[in-house]
């Protein structure tokens, strides 16, 4: 499968990176194809909900000339996306929610409420990882996770959630991570 992964945290080498990374060495030697793009060095406004992509129905057409234009492409041209993000204040990253509200572009509606997904039936995963317990905001975001790829017509690969995590020694350490990354590997079989 192509894989497009989107870190959503501001630290390149930091927690959220660790779980993706140990996720991309396994799929890579499975035979996936995947890139992991650094949403930190990317120029991606918010949505001006000026609504012009809904006069293109066969295209994104977000009227705002930033990088999500090429990420577009990257989107449109994979099998599989993840997000992978810290819990920031019981939510997604800031830069994965700035993200994520410029795919609206990939939803086209029509006049009497039904809609078309230029993403359907693509595959999409979760990697999220936090100080809390998983009631101080991961259970949120997985829930925010599952309404969007269920709004997008996608399906859910799976999900890595780890939390409790203080230092990478919870990560890197911790057969629980292993289980869960490997539970999440077996789905790309
Ligand atoms: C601004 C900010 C807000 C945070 N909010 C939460 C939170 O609501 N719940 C939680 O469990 N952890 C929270 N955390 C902790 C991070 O989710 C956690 O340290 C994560 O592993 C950081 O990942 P990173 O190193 O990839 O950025 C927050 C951290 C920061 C910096």
């Amino acid at each position: 499968m192509k894989i497009c992964a989107f870190l959503g945290s501001p630290r390149k080498t930091g927690n959220t990176y660790l779980v993706l990374k140990m996720i991309a060495e396994k799929l890579e030697k499975m035979g996936h194809e995947i890139e992991i793009i650094y949403l930190i060095d990317k120029n991606i406004k918010g949505c001006i909900e000026c609504f012009q992509c809904q006069k293109v129905k066969n295209k994104p057409n977000c009227s705002i000339k930033d990088d999500m234009q090429n990420l577009y492409e990257k989107i449109l041209n994979s099998d599989c996306i993840l997000l992978a993000t810290p819990v920031f204040c019981w939510s997604f990253s800031w830069l994965i929610k700035s993200f994520l509200d410029r795919t609206y572009c990939l939803d086209k509606y029509n006049e009497d409420g039904s809609y078309i997904s230029l993403v359907e039936g693509k595959k999409c995963g979760l990697i999220l990882t936090a100080a809390g317990d998983e009631f101080e905001g991961a259970d949120l975001v997985v829930e925010s996770y599952l309404r969007m790829v269920e709004y997008h017509r996608m399906i859910d690969i799976g999900r890595v959630v780890v939390c409790n995590v203080l230092s990478t020694k919870d990560i890197l350490e911790n057969p629980e991570v292993e289980r869960k990354i490997k539970n999440f590997i077996d789905n790309f079989k």
